[in-house]
C-alpha cells in the first residue's frame, strides 16, 4: 500500500507505505540520485536497520537518541562530518530516526552553506505524524526546548510503518499522544473536507494498538492532511499554526522539569490536554458532554490525568518560546474540535488553579 501526499507551499511529497525497505531506499536513490549524501541515523536505528536499508558506512554519521541528544555539540558534529565529506550545495542530508534526529539533521541542513536540501525517513509514530513534515528544524538549550532553530522545509519525507515494528510499547503510545492532539483541532485546520478523526479515533483504538497497517496509515495519513492544511495556510506560525501547540504549553514544562526521562512528549502533551480541557469546562467554554467525551477518549488510550503543582511549572512556561513579553500562552478549547489562543499573565493563572 502507498499514499502520497502533497505540501503545496513547497510542493515536496510525502509518501506512506507499508512497503519492503528496499522499495523506501529505492525511492530515496532516486530522488538524490545525482546528490552526495550525508545519512544522519540514531544509534538505535543504525543498530537494528544498518543491512535492512543496505546503508553504507561511508556516508553515514550515527548520533545518541534521546532529547539531551539534540544540543549544539551533536549540531556541530553534523556540520563538521558534512564538511569533511566535501557536502557541497547540491548535496543532501538524510535524517533517519524518531523527531530528535529529524529536528537536528533539519537545523543542520538549513544551515550548511546556508540551506542544502534534507530528507526525512522518520522512525517513530510521533515523528511520522508530527515532527517530520512542516519544516520546524531546531536543538535545544539548557531548560528550554527547540530554542534555536528554522523554518525549513524537506525536499521529501519517506515514512514506512514497517519501522514501527520495532518501536517499544512507551514510545508507541507516545506518538499516539500527538495523534489525539489532532482530534480536538480538526475544526481549526481548514481542511477541504471533515476526516472526523475524534470519531475515527475513539472508534479504532484497539486496531491502533495492535498496530493494523491499513488502520496506521489511515491515521497518519488523516493527522497529516491536517497538518499539511495548517502548514500550507501558515508556514512560519504567526496565526494559524500555533494551534498544533494544543497541549504543548504544560506539556513542554513538565518534559523540562522531568528532564526529558520522567514524560515522554506524547504522556507530557496529553497531561497538557487533560489541564486545558478541565480549565475549558471550568470557564465554560465546552459542554460537560464535550469534556466527558473528551476524557474518555484520552483514558481509552491508556492515559491517565495527573495532578501538579501549577505554581511549579509557571517559572518554566515563562520561558517557553511560546511566551509573549510576561504572558504565557495556551490553547484552550473553545467548541467541539476547536480550539483559541489564550494570554495570561502568571498570576492569572495562580488565581485560577
Ligand atoms: N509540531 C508542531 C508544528 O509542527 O507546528
Amino acid at each position: 500500500m502507498k499514499q502520497v501526499l502533497n505540501v503545496e507551499i513547497k510542493n515536496y511529497n510525502i509518501t506512506i507505505t507499508d512497503d519492503d525497505f528496499s522499495k523506501t531506499m529505492e525511492e530515496l536513490n532516486l530522488l538524490t540520485a545525482s546528490q552526495k549524501r550525508l545519512f544522519i541515523v540514531s544509534n538505535k536505528v543504525f543498530k537494528l536497520y544498518f543491512d535492512k536499508l543496505g546503508l553504507n558506512k561511508e556516508e553515514v554519521l550515527v548520533l545518541p537518541d534521546g532529547e539531551k541528544n539534540k544540543n549544539f555539540k551533536n549540531y556541530i558534529k553534523i556540520l563538521e562530518t558534512a564538511a569533511q565529506k566535501g557536502l557541497t550545495r547540491e548535496d543532501a542530508i538524510i535524517a533517519i530516526g524518531g523527531g530528535v534526529i529529524g529536528d537536528i539533521a533539519g537545523f543542520a541542513a538549513s544551515t550548511y552553506m546556508r540551506g542544502i536540501d534534507y530528507i526525512q525517513i522518520p522512525t517513530t509514530l510521533l515523528s511520522m505524524v508530527d515532527s517530520s513534515v512542516g519544516g520546524k528544524t531546531a536543538i535545544d538549550m539548557k531548560n528550554a526546548k527547540n530554542i534555536v532553530g528554522t523554518f525549513y522545509q524537506p525536499k521529501a519525507v519517506l515514512i514506512n510503518i514497517n519501522f514501527l515494528k520495532t518501536l517499544n510499547k512507551r514510545q508507541f503510545k507516545s506518538g499516539l499522544g500527538e495523534i489525539l492532539k489532532y482530534a480536538f483541532i480538526e475544526e481549526n485546520c481548514n481542511y477541504k473536507q471533515p476526516l472526523y478523526l475524534f470519531e475515527y479515533l475513539t472508534l479504532c483504538c484497539e486496531k491502533l494498538f495492535s498496530q493494523e497497517p491499513m488502520t496506521i496509515m489511515r491515521v497518519i495519513e488523516y493527522c497529516l492532511n491536517l497538518k499539511i492544511a495548517v502548514v500550507n495556510e501558515d508556514e512560519k506560525e504567526s496565526g494559524l499554526r500555533k494551534i498544533l501547540n494544543f497541549g504543548h504549553t504544560l506539556g513542554h514544562a513538565l518534559e523540562v522539569r522531568g528532564k526529558y526521562r520522567m514524560f515522554t512528549h506524547g504522556e507530557a502533551i496529553v497531561q497538557g490536554m487533560f489541564f486545558v480541557l478541565n480549565w475549558a469546562k471550568k470557564v465554560e467554554l465546552i459542554s460537560y458532554s464535550y469534556h466527558r467525551l473528551a476524557i474518555e477518549l484520552l483514558n481509552k488510550y491508556g492515559f491517565k490525568e495527573q495532578k501538579f503543582k501549577i505554581s511549579e511549572l509557571i517559572e518554566i512556561m515563562k520561558k517557553d518560546k511560546k511566551a509573549i513579553s510576561d504572558k504565557i500562552v495556551f490553547l484552550i478549547p473553545c467548541d467541539k474540535k476547536k480550539v483559541k489562543e489564550v494570554k495570561f499573565r502568571p498570576e492569572e493563572i495562580l488565581e485560577m488553579f
